[in-house]
């Protein structure tokens, strides 16, 4: 099977959800109507450490339009705190007075207009007991711990004496910034209440985690609660954990017995939800002269707040990227007075990638070594933690083919010494990979003798084209046009699919997908086979396929579609699930509880499961005032099977832009004072623009993979971030002369 079915796979194809999207038709979760809504305010916390004292309300009450206001006084201990993305607490805002972040919900407005709730929020008086906070890293006051227990990070051999001992050596210190996602669609959300029926519209990656969860705070049946999310306007992470604003939503629909719908402002969306956190990375790389790695040692220190032990321990991908028999990692977790970070953009592989990928080309400037080939040198079929072979691994066919195209030839190793006029060049290479991960989903599958087919499953469109990849995974299975398929998703009412996060989404789709299908084609023939007026009585019916619109079988026997599925009573509905190999099936059980488990990339027990690829860019930074430019990128990625590989090289690009933005302009910047953040806004906090990105060529080296699951697909939507910063702080070294290790790089840094 897994072969035939990639051969259907593969053709550029439209997103069938694009008329929908530039016509309107396609609605965010707050543009949903609604009859009577009434409409909510946050006020937020203006300190980041201390108690709220009394709420003065009354100026507040008298702004005409004011329904209600909740507090903690008057909704407290009516729903618990959401889980965080560790499973800890984020804020526990309706439970207590304590103020744990700037930024923090301490009340809720609702009005009959958004402009009366605004208004009556900036009128709440807040009583504080200020503390001194603790800002970030280095702060006064931070508390600081090991991430997991020892032992659970990789390790091998005896680092310190390799290193002692290592001819060349590379030891440095990298720097990563708080950032935050800043998607275009707010983090709305909107109650409505019918009976004891909640129906949440909330932009989400996890529509059965969501619903598992408001349940749980509020106590109800999850069988009472509905989420719905049918297109979500970037998500990059920050839609995918469950949030306190939700509950207090519900809260404020159930006692106006109205629809309360909320906007929260895009400074809000700094505080309510999670974003990256600021890391510190101390890398120790020992060689042979050779360039062979001898010794590894990576510890990454990362903020979090003071409830949460929330990480990304990106060390358990870096101390698998190349080979070498002496490995350390330690990850610490620095507790301060600021909001729970959580999953952004390849949240683990794009700041830990970024140490190590500069290192190794610290490392090939001390060799004298291309560092090309430092990668070959040190590229390996075996994860060098666990001893497994990678399921496939062709990092060095993206190299060579990147590599290729881009003209790295053309470089002369000398940093400083290409020019342009009054511009410095610089060329810069790097390494990217990203776990693949699988889960567990439920479909629904209908196909009716008119030859149209119509899937329900409860998946997430953040703008990734996840609808289209339904669709041509059951058009291609079932022998269809696209065009004769249906895709429902971002329904909780649909069956469930797992969150759309670690670029699980189109591996754990298309398997249940197929799943669906491959059990409707055997309705079909064993029907066929028992009907002695059909051309396939007596037949084998796993030898008969759906193709064209038919069915089709041995010696060229044919029947059209709707005479195969007349014979089956008419309509079939199949309802499919799949546990990927490898998973209990407890994994699904779990799942309808909204408890997510994946078949992780690192973790499986049959093989190292990863995608990888190769960026190279090239900068510009001009002789007297340092600006920055990046001219070109030539990124190359190895991923499996490509479904769809119109929009995975869009999806591949956004990757990478998000990777140059990353590189040359993106930090939330946070007052150490007040540990408040500054840019809170889009006109503050820098991301890269068209005119920042002027070509981007990308290149999917084919890749099959028969072992990291039937359809060998890996997925590819985080693996176009990582390591892009690497590659621009690589290429600006090799301009300049100068190596940065803190990003992101801007021209300040580059003066003097
Ligand atoms: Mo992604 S940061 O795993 O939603």
């Amino acid at each position: 099977m897994p072969g035939e079915v990639n051969g259907l796979f593969g053709r550029p194809t439209p997103r069938i959800d694009g008329v929908a999207k530039v016509t309107g038709a396609a609605r965010y979760g707050s543009d949903e109507p609604l009859v009577n809504p009434a409409f909510a305010y946050l006020v937020t916390s203006a300190i980041a450490r201390g108690r709220v004292g009394a709420l003065g309300l009354d100026r507040a009450k008298a702004v005409p339009g004011v329904l209600d206001i909740l507090t903690g006084a008057n909704v407290g201990r009516q729903a618990k705190a959401p889980p965080g993305g560790d499973g800890g607490p984020t804020t526990t805002t309706l439970e207590t007075d304590r103020i744990w972040h700037d930024g923090q919900i301490i009340a809720v407005v609702v009005a009959d207009t958004y402009e009366a709730a605004r208004e009556a929020a900036n009128k709440v008086d807040v009583q504080y007991m200020d503390e001194p906070a603790s800002a970030t890293l280095d702060s006064p006051g931070v508390d600081i711990r090991s991430a997991k227990p020892d032992g659970r990070k990789p390790q091998k051999g005896d680092t310190v004496a390799a290193f002692a001992a290592a001819p060349v050596t590379v030891e440095a210190q990298y720097q990563t910034p708080a950032q935050h996602h800043n998607p275009i669609e707010l983090f709305t959300t909107t109650c409505v209440w019918d009976g004891p029926n909640l129906t949440i519209y909330e932009p989400s990656q996890f529509m059965w985690g969501l619903k598992a969860a408001v349940a749980e705070q509020l106590g109800l049946d999850p069988a009472n609660v509905r989420t719905i999310s049918r297109y979500i306007g970037g998500g990059f992470g920050a839609k995918g954990g469950i949030t306190s604003r939700t509950a207090w939503i519900a809260i404020a629909a159930r006692r106006l017995g109205r629809p309360v719908k909320l906007v929260p402002t895009r400074d809000q969306g700094f505080t309510i939800v999670s974003y990256r956190a600021e890391t510190r990375q101390r890398v120790k790389l020992g060689a042979a002269r050779d360039g062979k790695l001898t010794a590894f040692s990576h510890e990454g220190w990362e903020l979090t707040s003071r409830p949460s032990g929330y990480n990304v321990a990106g060390v358990d991908t870096t101390a698998r990227m190349y080979a070498c028999p002496n490995i350390a990692t330690a990850v610490n977790v620095v507790h301060a007075d600021r909001n729970t970070p959580g999953f952004m953009r390849a949240p683990a592989e794009m700041p830990y990638m970024f140490a190590l990928e500069s290192a190794m080309d610290e490392l090939a400037y001390a060799l004298n070594m291309d560092p090309v080939e430092l990668r070959r040198v040190n590229d390996t079929q075996t994860d060098p933690v666990s001893g497994l072979p990678f399921s496939s691994r062709s990092l060095m066919q993206c190299f060579d083919q990147a590599a290729t195209k881009f003209d790295w030839s053309a470089r002369n190793a000398q940093p400083g010494s290409m020019r342009d006029g009054e511009w410095l060049v610089g060329y810069g290479c790097a390494a990217s990979c990203y776990p693949t991960n699988i889960a567990p989903a439920a479909a629904r599958l209908s196909l009716t003798p008119d030859g149209k087919a119509t899937i329900g499953l409860a998946g997430h469109e953040m703008g990734t084209g996840a609808y289209t990849t339904v669709a041509i995974t059951v058009a291609h299975s079932l022998g269809l046009k696209i065009e004769d398929v249906t895709v429902h998703m971002g329904d909780s009412d649909l069956p469930p699919v797992t969150v759309a996060g670690g670029s699980n989404n189109a591996a754990t789709t298309t398997h249940v997908a197929v799943k669906a299908c491959e059990e409707v084609r055997r309705r079909i023939a064993e029907a066929a086979v028992k009907d002695e007026g059909s051309p396939f009585h007596g037949a084998d019916p796993a030898t008969l396929k759906l193709s064209e619109r038919a069915l089709t079988g041995p010696g060229n026997s044919s029947e059209p579609l709707a005479k195969a599925v007349g014979r089956t009573g008419g309509r079939l509905e199949v309802y499919a699930e799949n546990v990927p190999a490898g998973l209990p099936a407890a994994a699904m059980a779990g799942l309808y509880k909204g408890k997510v488990m994946f078949s992780r990339g690192e973790a499986r027990k049959d093989v190292s499961a990863y995608a990888f690829g190769a960026h190279f860019v090239e900068v510009r930074v001009h002789s007297r005032t340092r600006e920055v430019r990046v001219p070109r990128v030539v990124s190359a990625f190895a991923a499996g099977t490509i479904i769809n590989p119109l929009t995975a090289y869009s999806q591949y690009m956004g990757g990478v832009i998000w990777g140059l933005s990353s590189a040359l302009h993106e930090a939330t910047e946070i007052d150490a004072g007040s540990a408040r953040y500054v840019n809170d806004n889009l006109a503050d906090y820098m991301i890269a623009v068209n005119a920042d990105v002027p070509s981007v060529d990308i290149i999917m080296v084919p890749e099959h993979d028969d072992r990291v699951n039937p359809l060998g697909v890996k997925g590819i939507g985080e693996i176009g971030i990582v390591g892009m910063n690497a590659a621009i702080a690589n290429a600006v070294f090799h301009a300049t002369g100068k190596r940065l290790r803190e990003l992101p790089i801007r021209l300040e840094n580059l003066l003097a």
